[in-house]
């Protein structure tokens, strides 16, 4: 069975029981600047899981184009991806865990509407229970109609519970795992599971979200409206379970652009052709969904992940006048145009070209540096800061020339340097740090007080994008997809203005940079901030947070005394950005 197949044969399922099919969204969430990709098929429906009615109904199902970066160190292995589909669908309060289980496994185990995979081969983890939500007997009792009892692991929380971050709906899962060894692992004992499942023996290929919570700032706050269901199975690892294979590079998807590599690398590596073979495909439905590569968000992403995969061509070496990269961007636009068309409206290859273009030029200056310096001592940490030489590249070619590169030295040496631009953006974040007169420092207080109010009117999901702040006035920008009314527009002044003339304290605390994430203080998305960062509480007089904020001030100590707030101006700066402008008098 193709993965095309598995992709219409999970659809046409779904659609059989009752759901509506959703078609992918764009990669880049369109309302929801907290995330920069989504990750998840339930991303684009996080409004209609948190109770807002979806003009499809209450089932969906779809194949969600996701990105997930943060694993990105693990491609290469088995079954790590940066880009991958997910076959998921929900139940906006309608069905609960009952059908939900119940249905994955007949969609994973029937061979007439599903994908035929051996029951003998499958594990479920369901979740153990803590402070939050009961161990789930539930959902073991359910699962007992389908595997044997001694293939249902109770695991915490890190595993078994599901969000999408620090804020909205989330809930425990119950996981399922299949085992595509040549010869299958039988009966496991919860440490020999364990062990199993962190070297990749088993792969985790589906995942049911029993979503009915809510979580604030990194803690479930309570539960949702209604009881919802939100799965997700990557495409590409029940490919491969269903094709026989061991990993997913062996998968329909990928096995022609394996091969291709295979046939022309002069240095084959598999690590390093798996990772091309992933960064190129992640690369292609990036452009597509109209990122290019830059300097920041998304472009920066993509650049990251186009000039790695150059530099594991070139360490590969594909011999030149060979257009490999071409050839496999060409593969990935045949196989998914059918599915994906909007990868055949942008000229992908050219984009493609010109970023390796630039970075081939970084590596050619790199180079010669380091053959400059090679006589007298090769030193990475230059190489890296001032000609952007990857620390690989100056590790593979000392390598080749019989010499070892101290990488703790420069890991050291990376962190130093990091940590002090980091200190560098910190102290600028917010703007006009430098300038403590007393209208400025008014005016930062009042930035805090209005985020506050912000979150307060408009729902606790409105964060920080950006801001401002001169003699005159105060400038916000937050993330929210619709002008302000009037009424609400009322409602945050007067609540600034109440919380000005209630007097409240401001003070400054320090703290490790872990610990301020924890309490949940407001950072400023997209900024990166040092080991040990300072934070500006206003409390009220029973000592809650009324503001908790990132911020290297400088601040007023109380809020008596800084006058009258008003917005003078409200309005988009981007999509699902806006920002307000306003002042104390
Ligand atoms: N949203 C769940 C996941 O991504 C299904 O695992």
């Amino acid at each position: 069975m193709t993965s095309s197949e598995i992709r219409q044969r999970f659809l046409d399922f779904f659609a059989k029981r009752g759901h509506a099919i959703l078609p992918s969204a764009s990669l880049v969430p369109k309302n929801d600047p907290s995330v920069l990709f989504n990750t998840a098929g339930m991303q684009p429906l996080v409004p209609y899981l948190m109770g807002r009615p979806h003009p499809l109904g209450n089932r969906l199902a779809s194949s969600q184009k996701c990105v997930r970066t943060g694993d990105i160190e693990d491609v290469g292995d088995s079954r790590h991806l940066t880009f991958f589909e997910m076959l998921g669908n929900w139940s906006l309060g309608d069905y609960f865990k009952e059908d939900a289980i119940k249905w994955s496994y007949e969609f994973l185990t029937s061979k007439e509407e599903g994908l035929g995979l051996d029951p003998a081969r499958l594990y479920v983890t369901v979740f153990e229970g803590d402070e939050n939500a009961p161990r789930d007997f539930e959902a073991v009792e359910i699962w007992k109609q389908f595997v044997p009892e001694n293939r249902i692991y109770f695991l915490p929380a890190k595993n078994n519970w599901w969000s999408a971050g620090d804020n909205g709906p989330c809930g425990p899962d119950s996981e399922m795992f299949y085992d595509p060894s040549p010869v299958p692992l039988g009966d496991m004992t919860h440490e020999q599971y364990v062990a199993a499942d962190d070297v990749g023996d088993i792969v985790e290929i589906w995942n049911d979200v029993f979503m009915e919570f809510e979580k604030e700032h990194g803690k479930v706050i309570g539960k949702l409206g209604s009881k919802n269901i939100d799965t997700g199975s990557g495409l590409e690892r029940v490919s491969m379970m269903v094709q026989g294979k061991s990993n997913v590079y062996e998968a329909d998807m990928f096995a022609p652009v394996m091969s291709l590599i295979k046939e022309h690398a002069v240095n084959y590596s598999e690590r390093n052709a798996r990772i091309v073979a992933d960064h190129l495909r992640t690369a292609l439905f990036l452009i597509a969904d109209g990122v290019t590569p830059s300097n920041k968000d998304q472009g920066y992403i993509l650049r990251r992940i186009i000039r790695r995969a150059v530099l594991k061509m070139r360490m590969l070496v594909l011999p030149e006048g060979t257009p490999i990269g071409n050839n496999i961007l060409d593969h990935y636009i045949n196989f998914y145009a059918p599915v994906y068309p909007e990868i055949l409206k942008t000229d992908i290859r050219t984009i493609f070209k010109t970023e390796e273009d630039k970075f081939q030029k970084t590596l050619i200056s790199g180079l010669k540096e380091f053959d400059k310096q090679f006589s007298s001592g090769v030193d990475p940490f230059m190489l890296a800061t001032t000609y952007g030489f990857p620390i690989e590249i100056t590790e593979e070619l000392a390598f080749e020339r019989g010499l070892v590169i101290d990488r703790e030295l420069f890991n050291a040496q990376m962190k130093a340097h990091q940590d002090s631009s980091r200190a560098g953006a910190a102290a600028k974040f917010k703007g006009g740090l430098a300038d403590t007169g007393i209208k400025t420092t008014q005016l930062h207080t009042a930035h805090h007080l209005l985020l506050a109010a912000l979150q307060k009117i408009l729902g606790p999901e409105v964060h920080q994008r950006g801001s401002n702040i001169t003699e005159e006035r105060l400038r916000i920008d937050f993330n929210f997809d619709r002008k302000l009314t009037d009424e609400e527009k009322l409602a945050v002044e007067t609540q600034v203005n109440a919380w000005i003339q209630t007097n409240h304290k401001v003070c400054r605390k320090e703290m490790p940079l872990s610990e301020a994430k924890q309490i949940g203080a407001e950072m400023e998305f997209g900024t990166k901030y040092p080991d040990i960062v300072s934070i500006y509480m206003i409390e009220d007089d029973q000592g809650q947070a009324i503001s908790k904020e990132f911020c290297g001030g400088p601040h007023v100590e109380q809020t008596a005394g800084l006058g009258t707030f008003k917005i003078q101006k409200e309005e988009a700066v981007a999509a699902g950005v806006r920002r307000i402008k306003a002042a104390l008098s």
